[in-house]
């Protein structure tokens, strides 16, 4: 039976594609969810026939922590995976759906929302991606899997992270493989 994945994601979805057109992995993504609602993951979603749900942070982060709980649990996932999803999850929502997380840097190194700016700006010659566990923290959770990238002379942020992407693409389908089979699955 195939296993039940969530996808979260705030902005292109690159990561999100590379999940949807990996024919070797046994699963159904039931939703996409995004907290915004230009998000050009949304298109993705819609070209692939998937289910999408926009879930926007109002004057409220508790509404919002509820809101994004409520319709997990109405989608009853086997596993979360957030790709490219720039908010901090809330403790009740990881300690309740199992989820992971892909990082664009060698965790614990650069943890945060500029990851590839600070390792830049930190000047050093390797940097990579980080597929983790998601706890409490910010980026701080169980490391899964981590490959390396160099960093070329004349990178900027956006040349250094389209090389990470490339990486972290195959690593998150990858890492989705070796994770289903310990999966409890959720019937
Ligand atoms: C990816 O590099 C992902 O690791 C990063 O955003 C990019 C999303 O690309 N996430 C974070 O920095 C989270 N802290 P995409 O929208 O093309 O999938």
């Amino acid at each position: 039976m195939m296993h039940r994945i969530l996808i979260l994601a705030s902005g292109n979805g690159s990561l999100a594609q590379a999940l949807i057109d990996a024919q070797e992995l046994d699963i159904e993504i039931v939703a996409i969810i995004s907290d915004q609602d230009d998000a050009h993951v949304l298109v993705r979603a819609q070209n692939a026939g998937i289910h999408t749900q926009v879930i926007k942070v109002g004057s409220s982060r508790e509404n919002w922590n509820t809101e994004i709980i409520n319709a997990v649990v109405a989608l009853n996932p086997d596993l979360v995976v957030s790709a490219g999803f720039m908010r901090i999850l809330p403790p009740e929502f990881v300690n309740r759906f199992p989820t992971i997380n892909s990082h664009p840097a060698l965790l614990p190194d650069f943890p945060g929302a500029h990851a590839v700016r600070d390792a830049l700006t930190a000047g050093v010659s390797v940097t990579g991606t980080t597929v983790h566990w998601v706890d409490d923290g910010v980026d701080t959770g169980p490391i899964i899997t981590q490959m390396q990238v160099p960093v070329l002379p004349n990178d900027d942020e956006v040349t250094l992270h389209e090389r990470i992407k490339k990486v972290e693409r195959g690593l998150i389908v990858a890492t989705i493989a070796l994770i289903l089979p310990t999966l409890e699955r959720n019937v």
